[in-house]
């Protein structure tokens, strides 16, 4: 399920903050979009990341995935929980709320496979924050491990 995030629990707050706070560290010289993103491990531990860009533009790398590949190498045995994500463009945080890409949602699903646990997704907007419940819900029809064993 994807609802609006109304924070009342303010469970994710400073996930969100973390994020938002990361768009700082982003390294877009070509897009001028800055993403942050802050992932919560199942030990309570928070690894950012922030998008990293290259002159050949196929190697820029979204900050979802410099956050969450960084937490499986460096912690492999702590569960992705949740990833915040937040872009800020000319200066300002987007109003709409950033929604991660196909590259990443498919990264994020094998990690759900790899921990048989769901990760929550929280994206950031100015005007509106949304939360998916599972990366499945943002991934329909997908493509997965399930298939390779599949004869
Ligand atoms: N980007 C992210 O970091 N995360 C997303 O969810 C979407 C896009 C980055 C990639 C590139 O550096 C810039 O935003 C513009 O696409």
């Amino acid at each position: 399920m994807i609802l609006p995030y109304t924070g009342s629990k303010g469970e994710f707050d400073k996930l969100i903050q973390q994020a938002k706070s990361m768009t700082q560290n982003s390294y877009a010289p070509y897009s001028k979009f800055s993403v942050g993103a802050a992932v919560l491990l199942s030990d309570g531990t928070v690894i950012t990341g922030a998008n990293q860009e290259n002159a050949a533009y196929g190697e820029c790398v979204c900050a979802e995935r410099v956050a969450l590949l960084y937490a499986m190498a460096n912690h492999p045995d702590a569960k992705p929980v949740a990833i915040a994500i937040a872009a800020k463009t000319n200066g300002s945080f987007t109003s709409e709320c950033i929604k991660p890409c196909g590259s990443c949602r498919q990264v994020m699903l094998e990690a759900e496979h790899r921990y048989g646990s769901d990760i929550k997704i929280i994206m950031y907007g100015d005007k509106e924050i949304y939360i998916a419940e599972s990366v499945k819900d943002l991934m329909p029809l997908s493509f997965g491990c399930g298939i390779l064993s599949d004869k």
